[in-house]
């Protein structure tokens, strides 16, 4: 089953820059992709657009039964079935991890707190944070603030999760904790489009990888057949200038 379609996508920004030029790609309920490419290919806006963050100029969008580019979609249940994790964690500085995690299921979903409660502490367990749901933001580490950014998202139960460079902001040694929840969930099924600059990463965790250049969508392939033997000279160019 298809849980994402995007379906010649285009978006141009108002100061005329055409941030996506006809972008086709679909992901199916369990799927992992990740996409890579240069700095300011568009990989962000097409993450946003996704969720409806971004109003696209032509194209359409279907996610998890919402056509979110159709006039009168409600980006609300969008957005209650997609969650969104990006590379600034802006959690609330004022408020506990608890009542951070605990803020959107109460007020967009209308949750039962002790069930919602429950459900934060069996979330911040999973991700190596049970001790932490009175600390405030803080008081956390880079990674454990990011993690609780992931865990945040969970708590919608949401159908599909879009990262975007989750890890960026992060030391390196603390990378891999939050990479790890990441993988985690990939094993347990959450559907995920993944932008990341960590190609060992994206080579692990994704089924496929997206590569785009200016726009478009240039090569998609399996992680192995990408990363060992791209087939587009703009593929080929862009691995050959990272540092491993
Ligand atoms: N709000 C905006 N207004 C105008 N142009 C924008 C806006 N946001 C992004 N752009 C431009 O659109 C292009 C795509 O940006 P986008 O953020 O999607 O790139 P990216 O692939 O995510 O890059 P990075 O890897 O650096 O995060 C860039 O050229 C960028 O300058
Ligand atoms: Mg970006």
């Amino acid at each position: 089953m298809e849980l994402i379609s995007l379906h010649d996508v285009h978006k141009t920004y108002p100061n005329g820059h055409q941030a996506l030029r006809g972008v086709d790609l679909s992901v199916a309920k369990g799927e992992v992709v990740a996409i890579i490419g240069p700095s300011g290919c568009g990989k962000s806006t097409l993450l946003r657009t996704v969720n409806g963050l971004e109003p696209v100029d032509s194209g359409t969008i279907t996610v998890a039964g919402h056509e979110v580019t159709a006039a009168g979609t409600k980006l609300r249940d969008v957005r209650t079935d997609v969650g969104m994790v990006f590379q600034s964690y802006d959690l609330f500085p004022h408020l506990t991890v608890m009542k951070n995690l605990l803020l959107a299921p109460k007020v967009v979903q209308g949750a039962d707190e002790s069930a919602a409660r429950e459900r934060a502490l069996e979330l911040l367990e999973r991700v190596g944070l049970a001790d932490k749901a009175d600390a405030r933001p803080r008081e956390l580490s880079g990674g454990q603030k990011q993690r609780v950014a992931i865990v945040r998202a969970l708590m919608m139960q949401p159908k599909a999760l879009l990262l975007d460079e989750i890890t960026a902001s992060l030391d390196p040694e603390i990378v891999r904790e939050v990479l790890e929840v990441v993988v985690g969930l990939a094993r347990d099924g959450m559907t995920m489009l993944i932008v990341t600059h960590e190609m060992s990463f994206a080579r692990a965790v994704a089924d496929r990888i997206v590569f785009m250049d200016a726009g478009q969508i240039v090569e998609v392939g399996e992680p192995d057949a990408f990363f060992t033997a791209p087939q587009s000279e703009r593929a080929q160019r862009f691995l050959n200038q990272l540092v491993f």
